[in-house]
């Protein structure tokens, strides 16, 4: 045992006076059998110490202090980079309750297998107890939770993601309510066997939610939303579940503050799928020659949204950090995610230069000479295959980010005018358009559909309905999440209008039509402006749409020929996209709402009766 360990031996687990925690932490070292537990307090010199061990153990490269301070570098198994959707399953008593998008086991068989698994995994290694709370702590939107971890790596990760340590402890009392969040690499070690530098199970995982239980149990990875257990399987599955029986929502949406040139602040939460945009659109920069908007940062993941006595919604972030994607992000794209990476963070499967820095497919145009890979070997350019995996990300501190909002910690959350949906279409949906009401716009947002990414396991490119960005992260029926959400919007006097939005439209030649990122400020002034009033608009087969005339163009050469191909309909892709809607449909119609199968009727009968091409200019149609 090194000094590092040796230093983290001192904890104050003695002091805890929650005794269903402490009994819970008990059965778990029974079943799982580490050599060590340790109880961490979220301290800096805790996360310093961890961080060096995991330096010890060759797990984390330390970066340049000069080039990046205070930051750290890590590969991953080549088994273990990414969600596994196909080993993600919410156990709940009923089959019917976790619904046809989920997977499904009896909650009893489950914990019989994962039993199993469990006993004796954590030989080896040290137990960490990681106490958390999902957003601002004492707030009355936020909730506590307890990581049982045997990695290092979850529990720095932790630290940055979440608000984490003795203090959680404190807030939590004696009594207080906790999500049970038990976590194993799966990978135990025998006397004097050498460690891997990313431990995981590479043929056995399993991501398992109890959804009753308020509990999670997640065996086999070390990666992302499969480990760090306060993200996807908290924040969203669980809390989704708590969201629907309390009158809330846990949403996949990033939230972000748009202020106009007045000084009028607008809040709106926008769902993409995984890797589509979402920290992009939450740190946008506008062009200059729009005049002095400014974009400021809630959070870029995930959004917890509860009604305000006033009549209005308010939504807090209950992450405390990023992780996020790394390939194509640069000074262009993102500069403000560039910034909140420069020091602080923590980076797993990117490329590393030769003069320890970090390094990804779409960071410089020119690829740096010798760079180690993600596998951890000198990258050949020729070879074809990108230095950085798809999906390598970074962990970094939201307070690093230069363009955070000043109420991103408020505890009562922030006002939510709009609601924005998009999807990753190459085709047939239109860069922007709104929905004629909170139904229709209900409606939009389930139908929504978008080629799949490196985020997940799965088949990239291929197009999937993703309701509202969370079909992998829904902790119970889907339908009945429709449900949730049409009831939620009839209480509301006066509810955020829901717009639609595609980056990702190409053209014939595989480019994208749109320029996006900072760009789609001009789509979001629209969008404000709707909100409150002051833009135009037609209306389309689809739902309302901006005129060329209605957007603001200063400072971009986007012809009116341009925005008319972006914002085509085409009768016959739509009419295949509703029938598209009805294989969705179709896996959940006992209980499906009854209005969206009127909605679709409307909007076939409206399709039937467009030309052929719905365009903008009727002379082009
Ligand atoms: P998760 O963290 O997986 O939930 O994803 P996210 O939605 O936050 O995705 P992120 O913002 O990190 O974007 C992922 C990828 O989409 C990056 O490679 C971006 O470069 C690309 N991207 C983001 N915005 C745009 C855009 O406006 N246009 C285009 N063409 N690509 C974009
Ligand atoms: C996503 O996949 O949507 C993510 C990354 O935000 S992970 O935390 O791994 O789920
Ligand atoms: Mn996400």
């Amino acid at each position: 045992m090194n000094e590092a360990t040796m230093d983290l031996k001192k904890d104050y687990s003695e002091s805890v006076t929650h005794e269903a925690l402490k009994a819970w932490v008990k059965e778990a070292v029974q079943l799982c059998q580490p050599d060590n537990v340790y109880w961490c307090d979220g301290s800096e010199d805790e996360y310093q110490t961890l961080c060096g061990m995991l330096v010890d153990k060759g797990t984390f490269i330390k970066l340049n202090e000069e080039k990046r301070p205070n930051s750290f570098a890590c590969f991953s198994d080549p088994s273990d980079v990414a969600r596994v959707e196909d080993k993600t399953f919410i156990c709940s008593r009923l089959k019917e309750d976790a619904g046809p998008t989920n997977n499904w086991m009896d909650p009893k068989e489950m914990k019989s297998t994962l039993g199993g698994l469990f006993k004796g995994c954590m030989k080896g290694r040290t137990m960490y107890v990681i106490p958390f709370c999902m957003g601002p702590l004492g707030s009355d939107i936020s909730q506590i939770g307890v990581e049982i971890s045997d990695s290092e790596y979850v529990a720095v990760n932790m630290k940055i993601m979440t608000r984490m340590g003795k203090k959680v402890i404190d807030q939590l009392g004696s009594e207080g309510d906790f999500v049970k969040c038990l976590h194993t690499v799966g990978a135990p070690l025998t006397p004097g066997q050498e460690d891997a530098k990313w431990p995981c199970n590479p043929d056995t995982k399993y991501i398992v939610h109890f959804p009753e239980e308020r509990s999670i149990m997640s065996y086999g990875s070390g990666y992302g939303g499969n480990a760090l257990l306060g993200k996807k399987c908290f924040a969203l599955r669980i809390a989704s579940v708590m969201a629907k029986e309390e009158g809330w929502l846990a949403e996949h949406m990033l939230i972000l503050g748009a202020k106009n040139p007045e000084g009028e602040k607008t809040y709106v939460a926008a769902a993409f799928p995984s890797a589509c945009g979402k920290t992009n659109f939450a740190m946008l920069i506008p062009p200059k020659e729009m005049g002095d908007w400014e974009i400021t940062t809630v959070g870029d993941d995930i959004a917890w949204i509860k009604p305000g006595e006033d009549g209005q919604l308010y939504a807090i972030n209950p992450e405390a950090g990023y992780f996020g994607v790394a390939p194509g992000t640069n000074d262009k794209t993102n500069p403000n995610a560039m910034k909140t990476i420069e020091r602080d963070s923590i980076f797993t499967n990117v490329a590393i230069t030769p003069d320890g820095d970090v390094w990804w497919e779409g960071m410089t145009d020119e690829v740096p000479d010798g760079l180690t890979d993600w596998h951890g070997q000198l990258y050949d350019p020729a070879n074809d295959k990108p230095a950085a995996h798809p999906n390598a990300r970074f962990t970094a501190p939201a307070g690093n980010c230069p363009s955070i909002d000043e109420q991103w910690e408020s505890p009562g959350g922030v006002p939510i005018s709009a609601f924005i949906v998009g999807g990753r279409r190459s085709t047939a949906v239109p860069l922007v358009y709104q929905a004629v009401n909170w139904n229709f716009g209900v409606y939009a947002a389930s139908t929504i559909g978008s080629e799949m990414t490196a985020a997940a396991f799965g088949e990239v490119g291929k197009v999937r309905r993703d309701p509202f960005a969370m079909l992998p992260f829904c902790g119970y029926h889907m339908a009945d999440y429709f449900n949730h959400w049409l009831q939620f919007g009839r209480k509301l006097p006066n509810p955020p209008r829901i717009f639609v939005v595609n980056w990702f439209r190409k053209d014939e030649n595989g480019k994208f039509l749109w320029p996006g990122f900072g760009e789609n400020m001009r789509v979001l002034k629209w969008v404000i402006n709707r909100v409150h009033g002051e833009s135009g608009a037609v209306e389309s087969p689809i739902g309302w749409m901006p005129r060329y005339e209605d957007i603001d163009w200063k400072g971009l050469d986007f012809t009116q020929e341009e925005f008319e191909e972006i914002m085509t309909i085409d009768r016959e892709s739509w009419k295949r996209e509703v029938l598209m809607h009805e294989e969705l449909f179709e896996r959940m119609y006992d209980k499906l709402p009854k209005e969206f199968f009127f909605m679709r009727e409307l909007m076939l009968s409206s399709l039937w009766r467009s030309p052929k091409k719905w365009g903008l200019a009727p002379e082009r149609a």
